[in-house]
């Protein structure tokens, strides 16, 4: 069983974790043989953005549309959530017009709101807390370059963010150690004694022998007017060649997007040979059609997905 809505990993089992694996690989290979994969039929999906985006946006709309379905974008102003009308009565109405709704917000109890009054599932494309849509398609990628997910070493340098949390939550369902290298106060949300992660203060030492280096923006969407402490905050934190020699031979470096090249990452790396970013990108389409499939195609069966 899967389940209702899918908001944060943290609700998942390992086993769900990795049938959403399992379809993604199916889908990717069913849309790349130019097979019809139209599960969704007449499905329609709401999409609300509190936030900008590209690849959330394009990618779920993308994916709809090669499942069979549809998508709609609601602007904030339209519906001006909580202000012209309460989170709960929203829920209710537009859960009666349309089968799934994924929504980007800038605070993530908004979100936990809205699906306690919806009866369609709802997504989390991006809250101040966690970013799952982009932990599962880096499932799929660090998969596909590493040919396994148990047993490796995941090292996140930067902000103790929306990414690093769902990556943290990642990790632990899919048997991957996560080590952590933020200054002190950006620490992630998850407490290490929740989700068990290693915090390291030095990001050299942190990144030595992993086989994963991943890195976000410094100041994320909402928290621009920090942006000049957080660069000094964060300076000793960029990812440089001299970094990812020291990670483990083979490792690959992973960065959601959008970067800022000489600022998280230096641009030998991010456009360098062992950078995945594009691939990680590609992957939102094809984990995010497996995530909508599972949850709202009663009929999946992934045997017969071939
Ligand atoms: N990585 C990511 O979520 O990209 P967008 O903000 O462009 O959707
Ligand atoms: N941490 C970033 C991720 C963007 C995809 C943000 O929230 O802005």
């Amino acid at each position: 069983m899967f389940g209702r809505h899918f908001i944060t990993l943290a609700d998942f089992n390992a086993k769900q974790i990795l049938c959403i694996l399992e379809t993604a690989k199916k889908l990717k290979a069913l849309q790349q043989s130019g097979k019809a994969h139209r599960l969704l039929d007449g499905k329609s999906l709401a999409m609300f953005f509190q936030k900008p985006s590209m690849r959330t946006r394009v990618s779920f709309e993308v994916g709809i549309t090669q499942l069979g379905g549809s998508a709609l974008n609601i602007r904030p102003e339209e519906i001006q959530m909580g202000k012209r009308e309460s989170i709960a009565d929203i829920a209710r109405v537009i859960s009666r017009y349309v089968d799934a709704v994924m929504m980007r917000v800038l605070r993530h109890s908004d979100i936990v709101e809205f699906a306690k009054y919806s009866n369609a599932p709802v997504i989390n494309g991006l809250s101040d807390l966690y970013h799952p849509c982009q932990a599962v398609s880096d499932m799929l990628t660090i998969e596909e370059h590493k040919g396994k997910l148990r047993g490796l070493t995941l090292c996140y340098v930067g902000d103790g963010n929306n990414v690093c949390n769902s990556l943290i939550e990642m990790a632990h369902l899919t048997g991957m150690k996560m080590i952590v290298s933020c200054p002190e106060g950006y620490e992630p949300y998850i407490n290490s004694k929740k989700i068990p992660h290693k915090i390291v203060r030095d990001p050299n030492s942190a990144v030595s022998g992993a086989d994963v280096i991943y890195t976000d923006v410094w100041t994320s969407m909402g928290q621009e007017k920090e942006s000049l402490i957080r660069l000094r905050a964060f300076r000793d934190y960029t990812i440089s060649e001299a970094m990812m020699a020291q990670a483990a031979p083979g490792a690959i470096f992973m960065h959601c997007l959008p970067a800022h090249r000489g600022e998280e990452v230096d641009k030998a790396v991010v456009d360098g040979p062992q950078s995945v970013i594009f691939d990680q990108a590609e992957n939102r389409l094809h984990a995010q059609k497996a995530v909508l499939a599972l949850l709202l195609s009663k009929e999946l069966q992934l045997e017969n997905l071939s």
